[in-house]
């Protein structure tokens, strides 16, 4: 339970909350974010990234740890692996069984296509599952997919791709009708029509959610369907390496089983890459919200492959990670708890920003909180509440356990009744930006290479709004699976190379880079001491 000095803190947040609830903070003036922003977001912290001194992105700045796995060995030892009697030979290969793996293989498969599966965990085992807020989409009569642009690109910084923001907004409507027609439960009312609520940054109440287990909930019907249709998926195998043929089109993937370690050979006349995030690379020392395997594996291929990542600079720090207890570091407190109510209150009761502001504002605000004297001291560093009790005041008795059961569970666990006493947040790792550059069609500048879901840099600009996440792995998932659909039919696949592997070694050596990393990384390694939050807060 919670220390004397947190339970004084606590006394403090009490006394404060009837007048906070009568009152809307005001919302930050575009100059008062930049300012913050430069002074506190961890993307702008300099001295944490490097710059790239090879590859597709020569030049260009990349958190450390990424640019570390980039400019690694490569897993494949013996260059001379024989590639001429594959152990697969498929349509269309998808690396990656989570939502944007499952949706885009679904799709293929709709379309005629022989497709593969491969996940170096289980199907599920992925960020769609731990996602829990919900799902954006314009479907209802006070809003438009124009107005969902808008917003994007306003917290995206005007960053975000055209014409894959415009796909993204304009899609998802019939991405919400597909997912509800598969069987996804939605939060209805007793008519029928979908439950909306805001997130951070959006103008309109559009986010869909199935209580606070929105991801589970839709990963759980993707894999019944992809069960259904029979698809294929090879679990407990990673993708190591992109194989190309001898006109340099991807053509495959060299595979690892994860147990024995024997490499296979998997045939493809496309290739989707849906690897989703990073979070467990645990960038300048954060914990993080995300899976057990989120290590950037997709953006390591791609990039040895030759395809150019975009934004690989900008990362989301989900602003309410757990704080304390310990047990729980890092773990995600919906952002569906603020949009409930829930303000954000330092040490001394006072609230400290709107709590709809977009998550990398937000961020910053708490780690200037905490940097100033005005976070509460926990074991593992500082944080500041979310103050949760203000949701049943507002909406009534019951509304918390009904809306946010998972949240509830979670809490209990540790004796914490977020009913009654607000709980401790500090930001945690949540979701890369950037990633691997795509065209409309999804493919990237490497030809029958096609990306989809976190691992794509570019939709969502250099900061994503809440809930256009669990979206645009819906919306490209699909979109990439029809693409290669359409596409498979008309390739011929010549003979397979691991050429551009030999040229990436050779120019790792050429341009003088010493290490021992060999990538991708796969898994991450918990046997060294973590001390995370000493190092993330400033
Ligand atoms: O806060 C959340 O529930 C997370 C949602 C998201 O990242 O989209």
């Amino acid at each position: 339970m919670f220390t004397p000095e947190m339970l004084e803190s606590v006394k403090k947040v009490e006394a404060t909350r009837a007048e906070r609830m009568g009152v809307e903070p005001r919302r930050m003036t575009a100059d008062e974010k930049d300012v913050l922003l430069k002074q506190y977001h961890p993307d702008y912290r300099e001295n944490e990234f490097v710059q790239l001194q090879m590859g597709p992105n020569k030049g260009g700045k990349v958190p450390t740890e990424l640019g570390a796995l980039l400019q690694a060995h490569s897993r494949i030892k013996d260059a001379s692996l024989d590639l001429s009697n594959p152990d697969y030979d498929v349509d269309v290969l998808v690396i990656g069984a989570g939502g944007a793996g499952s949706s885009a293989a679904i799709e293929a498969n709709e379309g005629g296509a022989n497709v593969m599966m491969v996940t170096k965990l289980r199907i599920g085992d992925a960020n769609t599952m731990m996602a829990e807020g919900g799902i954006q989409a314009a479907d209802k009569e006070n809003d438009s997919p124009a107005t969902h642009y808008l917003d994007a690109l306003g917290g995206g910084h005007f960053a975000n791709k055209p014409e894959l923001l415009s796909k993204l907004v304009s899609e998802a409507p019939s991405a919400i009708k597909w997912l509800n027609e598969l069987g996804v439960m939605f939060d209805k009312d007793k008519d029928g029509t979908m439950i909306t609520t805001h997130g951070g940054g959006t103008s309109r109440k559009r986010m869909h959610a199935c209580a606070d287990y929105s991801g589970a909930e839709i990963m759980r019907v993707l894999r019944d369907e992809v069960i259904n249709r029979q698809i294929p998926v090879v679990d407990f195998t990673s993708a190591i390496e992109i194989i190309k043929d001898s006109e340099g089109k991807a053509a495959g993937a060299v595979l690892m089983n994860m147990e024995t370690k024997e490499l296979l050979i998997a045939k493809a006349k496309t290739v989707i890459i849906a690897t989703g995030g990073a979070g467990r690379l645990h960038y300048q020392g954060f914990p993080t919200s995300n899976h057990y395997g989120a290590t950037a594996d997709g953006l390591v291929l791609a990039y040895r492959a030759g395809a150019e990542l975009l934004y690989q600079d900008t990362l989301q720090y989900h602003p309410t990670g757990v704080a304390f207890p310990e047990q729980i570091f890092g773990a995600l407190v919906t952002e569906k708890v603020r949009s409930m109510g829930a303000m954000l209150v330092n040490e001394a009761g006072e609230a400290v920003m709107h709590p709809l502001e977009t998550r990398d504002v937000s961020a910053a605000s708490i780690i200037r909180e905490c940097a100033n004297e005005k976070g509460v001291t926990t074991p593992l560093g500082k944080g500041i509440w979310l103050d949760t009790p203000m949701i049943d005041a507002i909406h009534g008795e019951g509304t918390l356990e009904k809306r946010l059961p998972g949240m509830l569970r979670m809490y209990l666990k540790y004796d914490i009744d977020m009913r009654e006493v607000p709980i401790l947040i500090y930001p945690t790792l949540h979701y890369q930006n950037g990633g691997i550059q795509i065209g409309a069609d999804c493919q990237t500048s490497v030809e029958n290479l096609f990306v989809a879901g976190e691992a794509v840099g570019g939709i969502h600009g250099r900061n994503r709004l809440m809930g256009n996440s669990l979206l645009d792995i819906i919306v490209f998932g699909r979109d990439a699976g029809k693409e290669v659909a359409k596409k498979f039919k008309d390739v011929q696949v010549k003979d397979l190379t691991l050429d551009h592997v030999n040229k990436f070694e050779k120019e790792l050596e050429d341009t003088g880079i010493k290490t021992d990393l060999v990538s991708p990384k796969l898994l991450p390694d918990y046997r060294r001491k973590a001390n995370y939050l000493n190092q993330a807060v400033l």
